[in-house]
Parts: C-alpha cells; sequence; structure tokens
C-alpha cells in the first residue's frame, strides 16, 4: 500500500493568499513566487538576453570591485542578505579580502548548498551562513561580533519593496551591521519604459511562466482550481510609482476555489504580483538616507541602467 502524507499547507502562504483575493484590488506578496520551480525560473530570467540587471550588475562588480575595497579595506566581515545563489558574491570577496563571510537567507537548503560550493572556492574563508528573514534586525554569529562589516544586497531586490518597507528594511540593516558598517547595494534605474517592459515580458515568455507559476503552486499548496489557462501575464510601467508592475489579468470570466473559498473574478481583472521599483540618482540616494545610510560612491555602467551604491551607516543623533 503506498500510503502518501498530504501536502503540508503553510499557514502564511494561505493567510497571505485568501487574504490577497479578498481584496477589491487582489494581490498577492512577491516573495511567494519562490517556491523550487518559480526559483528555477527566476534563475533562468537572469540569463535573458532582455533581462539587463544581473548581467550589467555583474559587469559593474566585475569593474569595480576594486574601487570598492579601496575604500572599505580588507578584514571586514561580509553580510550577504537574501544571499540566494551568491553567484556575485565572488567578485566581493576576492576584492576585500574579507576575515569572514555570513550568507543570510530564509531558504536553508539553497543557503547550505551555496554555502558549500563557496566553501570549495574559498576554502581558507570562514563562511557562517544564517538561515533567517533578513527583513527583520538579526543577531549575527558571534564569531564576527568584533570586525567591521560589509554588508552587500545585490540585484535591486529593494526595488521590490514599496518605500515604507524598504527603509525599515535598511534601518534593520544598521541594527543587524552595528555602528561602523558599510553597504554594497545594487539598484535598478529608471530607463525607457520599452527596455523595462521587455526585461519583464520577455519573448521566450519565461517572465510569463515565472508569473503563472504562483498560481499553479496556489492550486497545489492550497487545494484550488484555478484554470491557469484563464490568465495572462502583464507588466505594466506604473510612472507615478516609477515602477514594474506585474499582474495575472484573467481572460475570461472566471470562479475558483481556494482552501475551501470561493472566489470569482471578471475578464480583464487583474491580480497585482509583483512591484519592482526603479530609482534616479538623487531618488536612490534619498532613500539610502532615509533609511539611515549615507552614500559615499557609487558606479554606473556607461548607459547608466543599473547602480551600485556604496553607503555607510550613519552615526544616530547626526542632524544639523
Ligand atoms: C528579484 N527581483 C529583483 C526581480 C526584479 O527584477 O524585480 C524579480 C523579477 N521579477 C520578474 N523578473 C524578475
Amino acid at each position: 500500500m503506498n500510503i502518501q502524507a498530504p501536502p503540508q499547507i503553510d499557514p502564511a502562504f494561505r493567510a497571505d493568499v485568501l487574504a490577497g483575493f479578498r481584496m477589491k484590488r487582489r494581490a498577492i506578496p512577491a516573495r511567494w513566487f519562490y517556491d523550487f520551480r518559480g526559483s528555477e525560473l527566476f534563475e533562468q530570467i537572469t540569463g535573458l538576453p532582455e533581462y539587463y540587471p544581473t548581467r550589467v550588475e555583474t559587469e559593474l562588480l566585475a569593474r569595480h570591485a576594486a574601487d570598492v575595497a579601496n575604500i572599505v579595506g580588507s578584514g571586514r566581515a561580509v553580510v550577504e542578505f537574501g544571499s540566494g545563489s551568491s553567484t556575485k558574491t565572488p567578485y566581493v570577496l576576492d576584492a576585500v579580502q574579507p576575515a569572514a563571510y555570513v550568507p543570510i537567507d530564509i531558504s536553508g537548503d539553497f543557503l547550505r548548498e551555496s554555502a558549500a560550493a563557496l566553501a570549495s572556492d574559498f576554502p581558507k574563508l570562514s563562511i557562517l551562513p544564517v538561515e533567517a528573514d533578513f527583513t527583520h534586525p538579526i543577531v549575527p554569529p558571534a564569531e564576527i561580533a568584533s570586525l567591521p562589516k560589509l554588508g552587500f544586497f545585490p540585484g535591486s531586490t529593494i526595488g521590490n519593496m514599496v518605500a515604507r518597507t524598504a527603509v525599515n528594511l535598511l534601518r534593520a540593516m544598521v541594527e543587524t551591521l552595528g555602528v561602523g558598517a558599510m553597504l554594497l547595494i545594487g539598484m535598478d534605474r529608471i530607463k525607457a519604459v520599452e527596455t523595462l517592459k521587455r526585461a519583464y515580458d520577455d519573448a521566450e515568455g519565461v517572465t510569463a511562466a515565472f508569473n503563472l507559476n504562483l498560481l499553479h503552486r496556489i492550486n497545489r499548496e492550497l487545494h484550488a482550481d484555478i484554470p491557469v489557462d484563464a490568465f495572462r501575464h502583464r507588466a505594466i510601467w506604473n510612472d507615478a510609482y516609477a515602477r514594474i508592475e506585474m499582474h495575472l489579468e484573467a481572460v475570461r470570466d472566471v470562479t475558483f476555489t481556494v482552501a475551501g473559498e470561493r472566489f470569482s473574478m471578471r475578464a480583464g481583472e487583474t491580480i497585482h504580483t509583483e512591484n519592482s521599483h526603479k530609482y534616479g540618482p538623487r531618488d536612490a540616494r534619498l532613500l539610502l538616507r532615509a533609511g539611515a545610510w549615507t552614500p559615499i560612491a557609487e558606479w554606473t555602467d556607461p548607459d547608466d541602467q543599473f547602480a551600485l551604491i556604496l553607503a555607510e551607516a550613519q552615526p544616530s543623533g547626526m542632524a544639523p
């Protein structure tokens, strides 16, 4: 007899999806994209010709990691927030010669796998993975307590947060890293709308599959029966908020059930699934200052597509 355990329901996922479907403007937080398949699709997105952020940021790191090292010096503990596959990390580690590397990620398996891969490339480096939600202040491992820190937050992940959440996160990073800390952060620039839309609606349909995968995940994990073929991927530039929004649009009237609750959508109505904010040079600096970081250097590509910004933690109480 083959007795399979019923799939475990994640109560936080269930609560977010049900609350999101009950709202007049339906919305589900983007963090739920990243199940195993979603993470695979995101890795594919980073290699697409239209998705310039990964390529341009990697080139910036290759070109300017030595400039970063000249400013921050060697011997710091590098703390990476949402380290994921840590693909950009070697540029920083090679240049800044850290005393330790602390990758922080909510996905423990992914974290341990990529920490092990890095350990074989940097055999002498002390690697101390921390499985945690980095949006809240974290107590770093005791081994790095006395070391000055360099936070690393690449990928323009900050862009997936609305301004208030982004500021809260930046302030949490100050608390995690302490006085004298520095932060190297990647932020995507505002640019031609067509370039942005192509980056979030690629010709191969990988981003569409990434967006629609959320519905497959809901069906699988929350006992739902959403007809996925009744939805299409939309990437919209919202100029007032300077952000690309991803939505799932119903192409016909639909009714479905999620965790026992019934929902209906009319053709043309959408589920808002992601924001990806873009920042002009002054916007980026203002956001950092609001989050208690003082920008001290920045590097961009010749077309100003993407920025790498180095900032230092503001001593509290410093104001005219
Ligand atoms: C993870 N994050 C920075 C990506 C972005 O560009 O906002 C997620 C993404 N969504 C669609 N394509 C990529």
